[in-house]
């Protein structure tokens, strides 16, 4: 069961939404937020939803609506150079008395070109005084396929059980108070599970309506890993993000898709709250990435209704196994996780 992840002496703050009315800011209107948590393997506790933050435009004005919403989890990684802003913003918080570091749950992960034993030290360092912490509460291994330091191109020789040991001396050394994996298929975490002295404690994957990996989350809960979901709204941004790029593919809305429309509907609630609600009660910890007030207070404001079985079911068959983040560039990677995946 998910219990109350405390924020205990703070006066943090949840404005109620509706459609067409959100409070403004003032430290007399706050509200406590009872965020649930979740148990990791440590047996520390992890809030059950956390704010993603790649793309860096506007982090310190959103990192500050996100804090001021009642985030206490916050995702990063060296690989979206906005670590430093963060810990900029964090401190300021800690300094004003509005925050202390033991009720944030910090994650940042080990970049592609930093995938290899020395890196993991190295990489580990920078981000701790780029955040301005001793700590981190979550450490990653970003990507199973290491890129090179220096030209970015692929480096073939990345020994995931290497890195592994090295993950496992910053927990040793109080570095980081928990270790973890991502975009790691089933048979490379088995690989880290049978040649490790500390287990996972989570692995981050792309998960969605459409990409609901039911296998790997039942294998990582069998195994006492907690699943994130990055890109749980389906990451709508990526269709102007390729268009960009000159990839001209426009990729299907999960929050227009009309059955989420059609649940969100009957609970009053947004379509994002309805698909961050389905994490949540699958157990899985979604990270919505916004940069605009409104939307990350909706993000978290689903704590107050609950799906039936009905709409977890009519959920459940939106899975179609369209999966986002493709890493292609890594693709001749021995590590390059979704080499066996049929492609749609
Ligand atoms: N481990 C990895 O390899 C990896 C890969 C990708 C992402 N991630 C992490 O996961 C986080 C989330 O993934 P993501 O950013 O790709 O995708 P996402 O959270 O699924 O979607 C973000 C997009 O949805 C929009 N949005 C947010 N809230 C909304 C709402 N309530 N209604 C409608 N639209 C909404 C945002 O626009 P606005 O800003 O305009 O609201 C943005 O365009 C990232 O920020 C990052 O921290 C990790
Ligand atoms: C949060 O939990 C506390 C203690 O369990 C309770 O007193 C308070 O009313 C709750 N607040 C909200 C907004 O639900
Ligand atoms: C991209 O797609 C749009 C909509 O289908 C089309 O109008 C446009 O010509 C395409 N652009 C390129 C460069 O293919
Ligand atoms: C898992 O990763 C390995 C690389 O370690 C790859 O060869 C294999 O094809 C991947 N499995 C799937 C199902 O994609």
């Amino acid at each position: 069961m998910a219990q109350c992840f405390n924020i205990i002496g703070i006066a943090v703050v949840l404005f109620v939404i509706n459609n067409d009315f959100i409070r403004p800011l003032s430290a007399a209107d706050t509200k406590p937020v009872n965020i649930s948590s979740l148990t990791l393997n440590t047996g520390k506790k992890i809030p059950s939803i956390g704010y993603g933050t790649s793309g860096v435009n506007g982090l310190e004005a959103a990192l500050n609506s996100a804090l001021e919403a009642g985030y206490r989890y916050i995702d990063t990684s060296t690989y979206y150079r906005n670590e430093k802003v963060m810990g900029n913003v964090i401190k300021k918080w800690i300094t004003e008395g509005k925050l202390r570091r033991e009720d944030l749950f910090l994650l940042t992960k080990l970049p592609f070109f930093g995938n290899r034993p020395e890196g993991v030290p190295k990489y580990l360092k920078q981000s701790l005084e780029n955040l301005q912490t001793d700590y981190v509460d979550l450490y990653l291994i970003h990507s199973p396929a290491g890129l090179k330091e220096n030209d970015g191109g692929l480096d073939s020789t990345t020994d995931i059980v290497a890195i592994w040991k090295e993950m496992e001396k910053q927990m040793d050394a109080g570095l980081t108070k928990a270790i973890g994996l991502s975009n790691f298929n089933k048979t490379q975490i088995e690989r880290i599970l049978k040649n490790s002295r500390i287990k996972p404690s989570s692995l981050q994957v792309e998960l969605h309506a459409y990409l609901q990996q039911n296998e790997l989350v039942d294998f990582c809960k069998e195994n006492n890993i907690l699943v994130t979901a990055y890109a749980p709204l389906g990451s709508r941004s990526m269709t102007a993000y390729n268009a960009n790029r000159g990839n001209n593919v426009t990729l299907p809305d999960v929050l227009e898709n009309p059955i989420v429309k059609r649940i969100a509907a009957k609970h009053s609630k947004t379509a994002a709250q309805v698909v961050l609600r389905f994490d949540i009660q699958r157990g899985v910890i979604p990270i919505p990435r916004s940069y605009n007030t409104e939307r990350i207070r909706q993000n978290i404001d689903i704590f107050d209704f609950e799906l039936d079985d009905k709409d977890i079911e009519e959920l459940k068959s939106l899975d179609a196994g369209i999966r986002f983040f493709k890493f292609s560039e890594m693709a001749k990677h021995p590590e390059y996780p979704f080499r066996g995946e049929v492609q749609k």
